[in-house]
């Protein structure tokens, strides 16, 4: 099964690295196994550093705005205990992990992880259809590259009444910000080819 969570990985160079995550899970969290595509930065600081944390929210804020590039300034973060990590204050649920088997021979990778520490924050806020919405928007909003714009824009037709009916601010502004995103990629795509890209689920 897919858990869509936020991995905090570091760089080479020591920088905290956020980005939303859907890792293959099995029921007991002792192992699990990420799949990112090798472009992306988290795959980078994992190869060179082979320690992270994966994070259960329901910040879906967060996971939009860490979907679409670097977060500045950072979320409150404290050091895991026993990898050289951080974990969000905020997430509900945390797993620092090593990555104890690497494959990257495709361009989707297959890193597999074993739980090291396993942390709880707060309770996770519940089903919301608003939340799962984001979720499913900030998917989108990474696949812009090969996805026809016409169909991204026609799902968040559907996606923005779940929002609007279901929703707080949290996720208003979240669906808020994707939307901007989109309208961005747009300008650029009817500007020139390449002029925006972003990386895919
Ligand atoms: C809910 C969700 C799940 C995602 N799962 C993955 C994934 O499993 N692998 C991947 O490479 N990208 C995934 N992405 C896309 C990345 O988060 C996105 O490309 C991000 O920009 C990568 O950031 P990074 O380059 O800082 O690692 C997911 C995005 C969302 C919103």
């Amino acid at each position: 099964m897919i858990l869509e969570g936020i991995v905090t990985t570091v760089s080479e160079q020591g920088e905290v690295n956020i980005a939303p995550m859907g890792p293959q899970v099995g029921p007991g969290m002792e192992r699990f196994v990420l799949r990112p595509f090798r472009m992306s930065q988290t795959f980078r600081n994992l190869k060179a550093r082979s320690e992270g944390v994966l994070h259960v929210t329901d910040d879906v804020l967060l996971l939009a705005r860490a979907a679409l590039g670097a977060i500045a300034p950072l979320p409150s973060l404290f050091p895991a205990k026993t990898v050289h990590g951080w974990v969000l204050q905020d997430a509900c649920r945390y797993y620092e992990f090593q990555i104890d088997s690497l494959d990257d021979r495709e361009e989707r990778c297959r890193l597999e992880a074993v739980v090291r520490h396993a942390g709880r924050i707060r309770d996770f806020f519940g089903f919301n259809r608003a939340k799962h919405a984001v979720v499913e928007a900030a998917i989108l909003a990474t696949r812009t590259d090969f996805l026809p714009l016409d169909q991204i824009d026609t799902e968040y037709a559907k996606l923005r009444v779940l929002v609007e009916k279901t929703g707080g601010p949290q996720e208003k502004e979240a669906f808020d910000f994707l939307c901007g995103h989109l309208a961005d990629v747009k300008r650029a795509q009817s500007a020139g080819p390449s002029l925006f890209s972003s990386s895919p689920v």
